[in-house]
């Protein structure tokens, strides 16, 4: 079992890493509107630990817009008056997405949606949805892995009824809505795929330049103990390169977690050893060093955590059903010597 201290998250005596990094740094967690009732365990952590936050699942099209004239908003309510209440900044994730999206987007009775079709029916939902929240969501994930593991654009369904177009369309759309709003193309293995970093900074240079307002490229980082550091400085630096074109132009950490499985590993609960203590302890302290880095030349101003503790991470359940450890908020909301590590930074 990873180590654990003797003091939770929310203990009085613990550092916040909200206050800690307040001005270098705004540190955010993934969480579900459960969390955000009053009794509950998981609002003092965040009201301690955190100034922004993401809902993890409810704010997506299959929860949000379960029907072609059907929204659901109660809980995407809840979450934006949880953020006003607390004075948190608030994420919208997602907008475009290939999963957790209805099928009904793509559909035409008992055929494919036409391209036309499909377009129309992504603007709508994307006006719907940001105009709702203007002023009050600062970040929308506009589009969500677009990209393919190996490079190139992803085959989803939206790409291959609309084409490249939805792309642009997509952040067209977001930016009618919400124009002080950040929009953000979020992606996986970024920092660990030379050809996906390649194809992301192509195609945001491109977008750049045809006058598309995109703001930030989403970093999820869904890493683990064998990230290669030196890969990952390279393709985030690669990254970073994209404020020559737009000064303005940020990088953000979406959906920071640190597996113990290395990617594609689908083997049972692994014992934890002293050697995976000193390893996450290493590579979150590193990576924090990094971020700061990056936070001072002005390309990096948000991290947000993929899970408010071990206990409720998705790595639990994804890719297999298995125990991980991948926050600095340990189950039990006990912290983690890495936390104290990370914060000292
Ligand atoms: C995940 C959630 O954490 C799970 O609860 C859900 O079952 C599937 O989606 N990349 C993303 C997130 O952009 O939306 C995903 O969230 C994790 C990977």
């Amino acid at each position: 079992m990873a180590q654990l201290t003797d003091r939770t998250a929310y203990s009085p005596d613990v550092p916040s890493l909200k206050e800690v990094f307040r001005n270098r740094l705004r540190i955010g967690a993934a969480v579900n509107t459960w969390d955000l009732e009053p009794e509950a365990e998981a609002g003092r952590v965040i009201r301690k630990q955190f100034g922004i936050l993401t809902l993890e699942n409810e704010s997506k099209p299959l929860y949000v817009h379960p029907e072609e004239d059907r929204y659901f908003f109660d809980r995407f309510d809840k979450f934006v008056r949880f953020g006003e209440e607390n004075g948190i900044a608030l994420r919208g994730h997602t907008l475009v997405w290939h999963g957790q999206c209805p099928g009904w987007f793509f559909r035409d009775g008992d055929s494919d949606a036409s391209h036309d079709l499909l377009l129309s029916r992504m603007k709508e939902h994307i006006k719907t949805v940001v105009s709702r929240y203007r002023g009050r969501v600062a970040v929308w994930d506009v589009l969500n892995e677009v990209l393919r593991d190996e490079g190139g654009l992803r085959e989803s369904r939206w790409y291959r009824i609309a084409g490249e177009d939805y792309i642009p369309a997509a952040f067209f759309a977001a930016c009618e809505a919400d124009p002080d709003a950040r929009l953000v193309i979020n992606d996986y293995n970024l920092e660990s795929s030379e050809a996906k970093a390649d194809t992301m900074a192509a195609l945001v240079e491109s977008l750049i330049r045809n006058g598309v307002p995109v703001d930030a490229v989403g970093l999820q980082m869904h890493l683990n103990l064998y990230t290669d550091m030196e890969l990952l400085k390279k393709n985030v630096r690669k990254l970073a390169e994209l404020r020559r074109l737009k000064p303005d132009f940020k990088l953000e950490v979406t959906e920071l977690d640190l597996s113990c499985y290395r990617w594609g590993d689908n083997a049972e609960d692994l014992i934890w050893t002293e050697e995976h203590e000193r390893a996450f302890r290493e590579k979150y302290a590193a990576l924090f060093r990094f971020y700061l880095e990056l936070s001072e030349e002005g390309i990096l101003d948000s991290v947000v955590f993929w899970g408010l503790n071990d206990g409720v991470s998705w790595l639990n359940g994804f890719p297999v059903r298995r125990r991980n450890y991948p926050l600095l908020i340990g189950r039990n909301n006990l912290l983690k010597p890495a936390f104290f590590d990370v914060a000292g930074l």
